[in-house]
């Protein structure tokens, strides 16, 4: 084996550097949560040192196949080093001034803390809620511009490398499905962009196409909207409804991802937007979802997966890591299923017949 490249030892080093800042802040913030609230403590299971080496072994894996991906032109290298950092620099004090409120409801076990001014009628019910204990749940511009940072911290830096796994397959789906088409003409749709970090980077592997982001809230679509169309890059449509119905007509969109929705749906939730994204491909249109791993996929992440959902408000997780996706796609009509996982995601990719 050569050596690595400079390129590649930059990118190792800002992998590194971000997961020891993630790891760094969530033990820094752990301490004072047992200093200050020891009540908002969740019971966890223990963490063996052979489950952290399977951990590390896994995110050096992500790692490089997120690296050999870049380097086979499935999209620029220079996206594995994107992020508004001086931004983020900035922002990264709002996530420890809103700690407080956060052990409050984890102490007091309040989980539908919700802006006043919100009209909840708006809204299903499931969604009028604090996921992981976030202050206004996904209903307020603070929540949005704290998100990305505090989803880099979770995943020690690995957050972006994980929704890039949607590319590939939704790339080889429109290579294979559409080839011929120009690409001007093809679209592809972002179910539940949030603030729009996976639309950014398909936009950087796919500039020609049309894209498109549809999320339920107003302020995440906000935040997506001063990122994805303040440079001279293609507009990015921005829609905001609920993905279990869209209003747009059948047959809309050759490409459809979704990142990270799943596991904060409840089961019947999880159909309907399956349902609904296959309404609205094209014959030979191509599904990626990208969410959590599962324990059929990774049975050796167990307690990781039990973990997560005891220590953040995710109502949903529990119910999610057991669900049959392939199924659910399968019902709903697509075909050429298949699915991988990387690290912490799980990736599925299917076809609607042609
Ligand atoms: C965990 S975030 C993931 C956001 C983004 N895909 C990412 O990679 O960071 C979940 C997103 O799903 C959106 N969401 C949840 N339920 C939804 C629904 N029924 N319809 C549309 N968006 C929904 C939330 O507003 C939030 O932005």
């Amino acid at each position: 084996m050569g050596q690595p490249s400079l390129a590649k030892i930059a990118y190792q080093t800002l992998q590194q550097g971000k997961g020891l800042v993630g790891i760094a802040h969530k033990e820094i913030s752990t301490k004072l949560m047992e200093f200050l609230v020891p009540e908002a403590i969740p019971i966890t299971s223990p963490v063996t040192i052979d489950l952290l080496v399977e951990l590390r072994k896994a995110a050096k894996e992500l790692e490089e196949v997120d690296w050999a991906e870049a380097e086979k032109g499935i999209y620029p290298r220079n996206i594995l080093f994107d992020a508004p950092w001086f931004e983020w620099f900035f922002k990264y004090p709002l996530v420890w001034l809103d700690m407080p409120s956060t052990w409050n409801r984890r102490k007091k076990s309040i989980f539908q803390e919700i802006p006043k001014e919100i009209n909840k009628e708006k809204y299903p019910k499931y969604y009028l809620q604090n996921f992981h204990h976030q202050t206004d749940g996904y209903l307020s511009d603070h929540s949005a511009e704290i998100y990305d940072i505090q989803v880099e911290i979770l995943f020690n830096g690995t957050a972006d490398a994980m929704r890039r796994r949607v590319i590939a397959p939704l790339k080889k789906g429109l290579n294979e499905n559409f080839n011929g088409v120009n690409p001007s003409s093809l679209k592809v749709l972002d179910v539940a962009t949030g603030t729009g970090r996976t639309l950014k980077q398909i936009r950087s592997a796919l500039p020609s196409i049309e894209l498109t982001g549809l999320d339920l809230s107003a302020a995440y679509l906000k935040q997506a909207s001063k990122y994805l169309n303040n440079s001279g890059d293609e507009m990015v449509q921005l829609i905001k409804a609920n993905a279990e119905r869209i209003e747009l007509i059948d047959n809309s969109f050759n490409g459809i991802t979704c990142v990270f929705l799943f596991h904060e749906l409840p089961d019947y939730a999880r159909q309907n937007v399956i349902n609904e994204c296959y309404r609205l491909l094209k014959p030979k249109g191509i599904i990626v979802i990208a969410d959590s791993i599962q324990i059929n996929d990774s049975p050796q992440f167990i307690q990781v997966m039990e973990n997560f959902y005891k220590i953040f408000h995710e109502p949903y997780y529990k119910d999610y890591i057991k669900d049959d996706i392939n199924k659910r796609l399968s019902d709903a009509g697509f075909e050429s299923i298949s699915a991988n996982s990387f690290f912490m995601t799980r990736v599925w990719s299917a076809r609607k017949p042609g």
